[in-house]
């Protein structure tokens, strides 16, 4: 990947922040989408302004997206990495409208709408990169959005995978991850108390990540064990929502 161009998104926190250290130390370039810029300031002293960009972007915002393509005038992308998403572990009743369309248009429709606007600037054959999650393959009470939007974005990956043959389309589903994330997804933190055994380390993950970047991978499924009981549940999944209903409460 040396002398590689990727946009990274999320890069300052969490799995995002992860992947960040590693492209930084294997010498690719980078640019970031980020809101605040200055959570990355003493990264970009570390490497240098030519190998880490720092543009401001707030991926809710269409315009924001909609500018980004003059300033990759002239420049070449070999690849995207969208690690940028949220979620909220709440009842649907508890969802406000703002809270459904945060998640849908940052999980889902930002990511549509950044690569339409970086696709004039894509290499040949660039690589993209969607953080989803295992929680697009079951039904989830009190993350009903967080799963859906992740459903979907699973769904516009596979897609792009065959509408354009030429990109190397990468899907991450991961499980929970220590990360930030959870603060914001649940303030009680009582879902990653109660998950803190089995949570996924970014480092770790990240590594697995730009791996199968270079072994173009389609597809990592974080854990395996995860991954293989959600296959079985895929069998009879009403069957096992009624009869193991507790399973599919455990986001509260
Ligand atoms: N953590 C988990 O358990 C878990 C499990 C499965 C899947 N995932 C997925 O993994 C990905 C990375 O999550 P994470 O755990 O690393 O979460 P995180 O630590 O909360 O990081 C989220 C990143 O997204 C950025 N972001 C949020 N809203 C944005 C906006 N409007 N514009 C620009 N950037 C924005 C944040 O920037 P700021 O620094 O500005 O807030 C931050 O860098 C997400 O897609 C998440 O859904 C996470």
């Amino acid at each position: 990947m040396i002398g590689r161009h990727y946009v990274l998104t999320g890069g300052t926190s969490g799995l995002g922040q992860s992947i960040l250290h590693i492209l930084l130390q294997k010498q690719v370039y980078v640019t970031v989408l980020v809101r605040n810029p200055d959570k990355l300031k003493m990264l970009q002293s570390k490497y240098g302004s030519s190998q880490l960009t720092i543009l401001q972007c707030d991926l809710q915002s269409p315009a924001q997206i909609a500018n980004l393509s003059s300033q990759f005038k002239g420049e070449t992308i070999d690849g995207i990495i969208y690690s940028a998403g949220l979620g909220y572990f709440k009842s649907m009743d508890q969802h406000t409208n703002k809270d459904m369309l945060d998640t849908y248009t940052l999980n889902l429709i930002n990511f549509n709408l950044l690569l339409t606007t970086l696709q004039p600037h894509l290499s040949q054959m660039p690589t993209i990169v969607g953080i989803g999650s295992q929680s697009a393959f079951l039904t989830q009470a009190y993350a009903a959005h967080y799963g859906a939007s992740k459903a979907a974005f699973n769904q516009v990956l596979n897609a792009l995978r065959i509408e354009k043959p030429n990109y190397h389309v990468l899907t991450v589903n991961t499980g929970p991850i220590a990360t930030p994330f959870h603060a914001k997804a649940d303030p009680s933190l009582a879902y990653s108390q109660k998950y803190k055994k089995i949570m996924l380390n970014s480092d770790k993950l990240a590594e697995q990540i730009i791996n199968g970047i270079i072994t173009k991978k389609i597809e990592i499924n974080k854990p395996r064990w995860m991954h293989m009981m959600l296959k079985i549940y895929q069998l009879a999944p009403r069957f096992i929502e009624k009869h193991s209903t507790f399973l599919f409460k455990n986001k509260i």
